[in-house]
Order: structure tokens, then sequence, then C-alpha cells
């Protein structure tokens, strides 16, 4: 058997990094802790994406507390993506505890406790910074894949953002869209035709009835303005330390198709807005996903190939993704196959399933002449994990089964006094937290519908006078007139009347 000065030696080569690192903590050999073995990071692969994997309870969720407070000290913003709310403990110090200090004596790091810069951003008007788009922005391709429509709808959604993009009809929210659906086989069916072609009632109906799906997911209240600048996510605070920016998702766990669309259209703005990185040593922006495997599980296979590119096209904008989640066969093969860094903490063999899984598993780490795999998958520890990573030429780091640090801020969630002053520090709900509701589609359509009825009304009455005007008796002229008039009023009210009243209904169904 090797000895531990071996071992040491083995890993201090294997890790050695020339420019900035992130320590996780030291690596173990034959059960035990080898002081100073340090396993760490180097940010310049930290781009190339990663994986933190283990079953429930083994410390996923704190070894992902510890990276990102390991970036920020290093300037770098991170994102994380809060399911479960348990996060929110970042930006208080932790009170410390003497089996945290024993962890980190073992490691050979002193412990530190510290709170961080955390901004805290929702998706629904819980509290948080809002975070918005508008249907313009997402752009007609996007909006069919999250709807998941038919080719043919597809092409109807495409001219129908033209059509408002020709007549400036700005598309913020739903009510927008719906608006102008409705419209394109109602009263501006002719106009449509001439200039766009055919737009049958059966599409637009289907097309209707997917947005519904889509409200009911509570999806109204993230369309609309002021559309979130994706920049704001890189801030670092006066200290140089990036920003914490936690998106708490609890209230939307049950919402699989709002969050998969939220979180595409969030990776298709980075990676249209950030610039090109080269090699610049450092990432711009880490993204956690925790409990990724609730994405992958509902989303639909166009959703799951956009993905699948946006993972790999994102590298190169110097953003990498961190998916956590229990097993890594949660996560596509196409996206594990791109992974840079691999931290999995211990997995339970309960079932012969569960043992196929791990050996499964232990097939995808670098073989090492320290460990027999399988065996470490299910002896590890809470706060312990196996660990490969990228050395900065790209190369696998040797597997190290891994003592982690602790989390340098609270382990557990801030109080509900804590987090409202947080939220009333942060300068970006300053920014985004105001209702707006400019002047869109809606709005000016419906006014080119009661402009277009109103002459329609007085231009008949007009007609109906010329008629009477040739009849002798003037009581039975007066009282015509005012049913044509009537009439048409009517027929405006129950437009608005029908709007109204479905918008009602979709309220009480969405609370
Ligand atoms: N790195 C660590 N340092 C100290 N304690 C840890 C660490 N990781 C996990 N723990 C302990 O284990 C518990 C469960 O960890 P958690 O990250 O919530 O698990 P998971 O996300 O895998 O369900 C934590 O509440 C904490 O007490
Ligand atoms: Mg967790």
């Amino acid at each position: 058997m090797s000895s531990n000065q071996e071992f040491l030696d083995h890993i201090n080569k294997g890790y050695i990094t020339k420019g900035d690192f992130i320590t996780l903590g030291a690596a173990m050999h034959n059960g035990e802790t080898i002081t100073n073995a340090h396993v760490k990071v180097p940010l310049k692969t930290l781009n190339r994406h990663g994986l933190i994997a283990g079953a429930t309870g083994t410390g996923k969720t704190k070894t992902l507390q510890v990276l990102a407070e390991n970036l920020s000290e290093q300037g770098i913003p991170v994102l994380l993506m809060d399911i479960k709310g348990d996060l929110s403990g970042l930006a208080a110090a932790s009170p410390g505890h003497s089996k945290i200090d024993e962890r980190h004596e073992k490691i050979g790091i002193p412990f530190e406790a510290k709170d961080f810069p955390v901004e805290i951003l929702s998706l629904s008007d819980q509290d948080g910074v809002r975070l918005r788009a508008t249907v313009s922005e997402f752009g007609p391709v996007l909006f069919s894949r999250i709807l998941d429509v038919t080719e043919t709808q597809a092409g109807i959604i495409a001219i129908i953002f033209k059509y408002c993009d020709d007549n400036k009809l700005p598309l913020l929210d739903l009510k927008d869209l719906k608006k102008v659906l409705q419209f394109a086989t109602r009263e501006g069916k002719e106009e449509l035709e001439k200039d766009y072609g055919r737009i049958s009632t059966a599409s637009t109906g289907a097309i209707l009835r997917k947005i519904v799906e889509l409200e009911q997911q509570g999806a109204e209240l993230f369309f609309g303005e002021r559309s979130f600048e994706v920049q704001d996510l890189c801030r670092v605070d006066d200290d140089g330390r990036g920003f914490i920016n936690i998106i708490r998702l609890t209230d939307i766990q049950d919402k699989p198709k709002l969050f998969s669309t939220f979180m595409l259209s969030l990776l298709a703005e980075v990676y249209s807005t950030f610039p090109e990185q080269g090699d610049s040593g450092r990432p711009e922006l880490i993204i956690f996903l925790d409990e990724a495997h609730l994405i992958f599980k509902q989303a639909s296979n166009a959703l799951m190939d956009q993905i699948e590119s946006i993972v790999k096209l994102i590298r190169s904008k110097g953003v990498g993704l961190y998916f956590v989640t229990q097993n890594p066969t949660d996560v596509p093969d196409g996206v594990l196959g791109q992974l840079g860094l691999k931290v999995q903490h211990a997995l339970r063999a309960f079932t012969a399933k569960d043992r196929k899984a791990i050996k499964l598993t232990a097939e995808n780490y670098p073989i090492s002449e320290y460990y027999n795999t399988t065996e470490v998958l299910t002896s590890l520890g809470i706060g312990e994990a196996l660990v490969s990573a990228l050395d900065e030429k790209g190369r696998p780091t040797p597997l190290a089964a891994t003592m982690l640090r602790a989390p340098m801020s609270r382990m557990d969630i801030l109080s509900e006094n804590e987090l409202k002053d947080l939220l009333k520090k942060s300068s970006l709900s300053k920014k985004y937290n105001k209702d707006i509701d400019r002047e869109s589609a809606y709005e000016i359509l419906n006014e080119k519908i009661e402009k277009a009825e109103a002459e329609e009304a007085k231009a008949a009455a007009k007609k109906e006078r010329e008629k009477l005007n040739k009849r002798s008796s003037s009581s039975r002229s007066r009282s015509r007139k005012s049913s044509t008039t009537e009439k048409a009023v009517i027929k405006v009210l129950t437009s608005a009347t029908f709007i109204r009243g479905a918008l009602g209904v979709l309220n009480k169904l969405l609370r």
C-alpha cells in the first residue's frame, strides 16, 4: 500500500496551477484526510461546465455554496437557481461550529466566517428583484419552441411577429400576443390575408390554447416590462467580490414549462449579449442549477436540443453551467459528455438498479491506482465527494476523494426579516420592481378596432338617415337611427367584455 506522503505528492503534482484557482478541500487516502493535499480547480477551466451529483443529504447544495463563495471572492459573479429555497444563507456569515473547525484543520485551510454580496431575484411576485422579458425579445422561434406548437402554427407565430414588426405594434406581454392572434382572424383578417396569406381560425385557436396553458403556470407575471438586462448579473461589489444572484424558484417547482421557458430565454439572452471571450483565463459568469433533474425530466425534445446546443455554445462567452442533481444519469448524455468538473457525492446502493447506476457512474471517472471507485462512491461521508477536474491544459486531474471545505456563510436560510432587509438594500429592485404597462399591441389594436367600428357605425347611420330622408315620417327616423348606433356600441362592448371576461377567468385560474 502506498504511503500518505506518496499520495500527497501525487495530488500536489496533479493539481498544480499557474493562474488563479479555487480550492475545494483536501484529498483523502485510505479513509484519512491528507492535510494540504489540496484539490484545486483553475479559474481558466471553469467555463467548461460541471456536475455536482449525489444522493439526498450528501452535501450537494453545500458544495454549490462553497463554489459560489469562492468564485465571488475571486471577483466572479454567480447565478444560482434555488429550487428549494435553501441558499439565501449566503448573505449571512456562518455562526461557526467546532465540527467545522475540525474539518478545516484536517484540510489545512483556516476557517473564516463571512457573508457575501447577494441579490435575490424572482420570477413571480414573491420578494425579490423581478425577472421579466418581453414577448418581442423572445422572438418567434424561441416562443414557438416553448409553446411546443406544430410547424404550421410556428409559421403563423412568425407571421404575427412580422406583422407586429411591420406595423409598429410592440408585443410586450401575452395579452398583446393573444390580442393580435384574435385580430388576425377577425377584424384584421382581410388586411393580413392581403399581405401575409391566409391564417386559419383553427391554427390561431390552437396557439391561443397553448398560450393559456403557459399562463396557467403563471407566465403572465414573467412576460412584460421592464425586461431584465443580463449584464446586471455580472456586477461586482465595492470590494471586488462578484455578486451572487439567487433566483428563488420555490414557487415554480411544479411549473416546469415556465421554468424551462425562463431558463432557455436567459441562456439565449446571455449568449446573444455577452462578447466572445477568447482565452481570458477566467469565467465571466457561473450558473448553477440546483435540482436540475426537474428541468430535464419535463423538457420536450425540442427544448432538450436547444439546451444541448446552448451548453456547447455558451462556453465561448466565458459562461460555465453547473448542474446539481441526484444521479448523473438525470443529465442527458449530450450534456454529460461536455462537463469539465465533476463532484460526485455518495450514492446509495439499495436496489439492483442503484448498483447498476453506480457502476456506470464509476466508469465515467478517470482510473486511479489509489481508489476502487465503485467502493468509494458508496462509502463517502457527508460533505465528501469524488472530484475530477480539468487542469489548465484541459487534461483531467487525478481522481480525488475529497474532504470538502465548509461554507463560510450560513448553512441555513435567512429569516423573513433578513430577506426583507436585503431587498431594501438592493439597487436592482429599484430598477426592476415597478409595473409598467406602456401602450403596446393590445391597446393599439383595441383603439384601431374601436375606431373602425365607430366609423362603420357612422357610415351606417348616415346611410340610414339618407334612406329615411326619402321617407316622410321624421319620428320613425330617430328611433331607427338610435337602434343602429346601439348595435354598434353593443358590438364594441362585447369584444371588450369578452376580453375582460376571459382575463378574469384566467386570473381566477391562476390564483
Ligand atoms: N462541505 C460541508 N461542510 C460541512 N457540512 C456539510 C458540508 N456538506 C454537507 N454538510 C452537512 O450535510 C447537510 C446536508 O447537505 P446538503 O448540501 O443540503 O445536501 P444535499 O443538497 O445533497 O441534499 C448540511 O445541512 C450540512 O449539515
Ligand atoms: Mg440540496
